[in-house]
């Protein structure tokens, strides 16, 4: 697809955002495939969002040796409340028990943890798990895990609008001055940089209004793999291929 357009992202990523010399410094993570792992097994869809959770620590530690910096899961899309009661409040539970049980070791393997997506619907009691979660990891610096959690891509894009109407309204923001590097500024991933790689498993080839527009030139990989099963090799061998990938962001290659 050819870009007419001649913007800030045609000149590819802000300076010092990206990792290793080739790889990804930032890789975003749709894990599908949890029920069905659990399906296969003759288990509930809770045994296979368990089984996941697990995974999502191995990925986190396996980040620095392959240059990572910043990787985002998606966790509870703002879609999946429309899954049943039992699935919903089983996964609110494992994310409660996930922060209180890996809260130590994430901290010290340095990584700081953020969440992304609308608190407002969240449990109280979650929500207040979280916060504290990012306060204690908030001076690390090896790793930033975000986890998006109640999070939809035109749900961020729509709140993020809100508050900048909010600004034209108040006279802190001129309407003349709303450019392309404005509507980031008011994202739930303001502080990120845009992610290069997004990873989804299950064989699914589809985003799921996952960071859509963080994700605009980002390299892709869909792979038949159900999240359970996605190993620290299996994630560096997608690592390395993006390696191979020629990024162009609109532009020709010199
Ligand atoms: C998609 O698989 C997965 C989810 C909706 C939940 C993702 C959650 C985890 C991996 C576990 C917890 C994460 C943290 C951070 C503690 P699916 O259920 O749609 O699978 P299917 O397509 O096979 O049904």
């Amino acid at each position: 697809m050819s870009q007419n357009s001649d913007t800030a992202q045609d000149a590819g990523p802000q300076d010092g955002l990206q990792g290793g010399p080739t790889g990804p410094n930032h890789v975003a993570i749709i894990m599908d495939g949890n029920g069905r792992w659990a399906q296969r097994r003759g288990q509930p869809r809770l045994f296979g969002h368990r089984a996941g959770a697990r995974r999502v620590r191995e990925i986190v530690r396996a980040c620095p040796d392959l240059g990572v910096k910043y990787v985002t899961i998606f966790a509870f899309s703002t879609e999946n409340w429309k899954r049943t009661q039992t699935e919903v409040s089983g996964l609110m539970t494992l994310f409660r028990h996930y922060i209180k049980k890996e809260t130590r070791a994430l901290h010290d393997e340095g990584v700081r943890v953020r969440f992304i997506g609308d608190r407002v619907r969240l449990d109280a009691k979650l929500v207040k798990l979280m916060d504290e979660l990012e306060a204690h990891t908030s001076a690390n610096t090896k790793v930033n895990l975000t986890i998006a959690l109640n999070y939809g891509g035109r749900d961020e894009v729509a709140r993020a609008t809100q508050r900048l109407a909010q600004d034209v309204a108040d006279g802190r923001l001129d309407p003349a001055d709303v450019g392309e590097e404005t509507l980031p500024k008011y994202l739930d991933t303001c502080v990120l940089p845009d992610p290069d790689l997004v990873i989804r498993t299950s064989g699914e080839a589809r985003i799921s209004n996952f960071l859509l527009w963080q994700s605009a030139y980002a390299e892709y990989e869909f792979i038949e793999t159900l999240w359970p099963d996605f190993t620290d090799e299996i994630f560096a061998n997608l690592v390395k291929n993006y390696a191979g990938r020629d990024r162009r962001f609109g532009g020709v290659k010199t």
